[in-house]
């Protein structure tokens, strides 16, 4: 499943990021996380975590994840293998690539990338999902985030003007299976969508009761 989720920080958050990620020195070469068979088609920059301002802004990020309500029941996460922000300038493009089944000792079930720079900002930069049905091609506004299948074989595409900041992270779910996870969050999505009146209570307790057997049975 593959899922986009809109405004998934607010206008304040994303303009002080915006500032952080403007400053140049802060930047390394997109190398030196790149696995083998990543290197020969990476071409961006990324944040040093270990800058201070740097890592209190993955650590914000992470915490506000976890407590988004649409991402929490859609990904699941057990913890978060790593996350960081890049950035892709002129010429800059991440080819045809998948990422690492494992990432700092955890698992990566799902991957993500959060759009920090406006889509009228610059030309290119596409993220590119290719799947058995074909490729989906997104460019979302600022601020909001787009999770897929970390087996997904994915690319970003050239930037030709301006640039192009963004998030990117991977988790590790509870629900290891793909399948079970969606059953997971079409259910929460119809309780979401259920108000709860006099007539319906019982209706709505054994939905939670199904949600609560199929928890028990599917998460680590
Ligand atoms: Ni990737």
């Amino acid at each position: 499943m593959k899922i986009a989720i809109d405004s998934i920080i607010d206008q304040h958050r994303l303009l002080a990021l915006q500032a952080l990620l403007a400053d140049p020195a802060i930047y390394q070469d997109g190398l030196v996380t790149a696995g083998t068979a990543a290197a020969d088609v990476k071409q961006n920059q990324q944040a040093d975590a270990n800058h201070l301002e740097v890592r209190g802004a993955l650590r914000t990020l992470q915490q506000l994840l976890l407590q988004h309500t649409v991402f929490q029941s859609a990904a699941r996460p057990a913890g978060f293998a790593r996350l960081m922000f890049n950035r892709f300038g002129p010429g800059m493009a991440y080819g045809l690539h998948n990422d690492g089944a494992v990432i700092d000792g955890k698992r990566t079930d799902l991957s993500f990338t959060l759009f920090l720079s406006a889509p009228d900002s610059y030309d290119g930069g596409e993220l590119v999902l290719h799947d058995v049905s074909g490729s989906a091609t997104i460019k979302l506004a600022a601020g909001s985030l787009m999770l897929y299948p970390a087996g997904c074989l994915h690319e970003v595409k050239s930037v030709t003007r301006g640039e192009r900041l963004a998030l990117v992270g991977w988790l590790q779910s509870r629900v290891r299976c793909p399948s079970q996870r969606e059953v997971l969050f079409n259910l929460e999505s119809v309780l979401a969508g259920i108000a709860e009146t006099e007539d319906n209570r019982n209706q709505r307790l054994q939905l939670q009761q199904v949600r609560g057997a199929l928890l028990r049975m599917w998460m680590d």
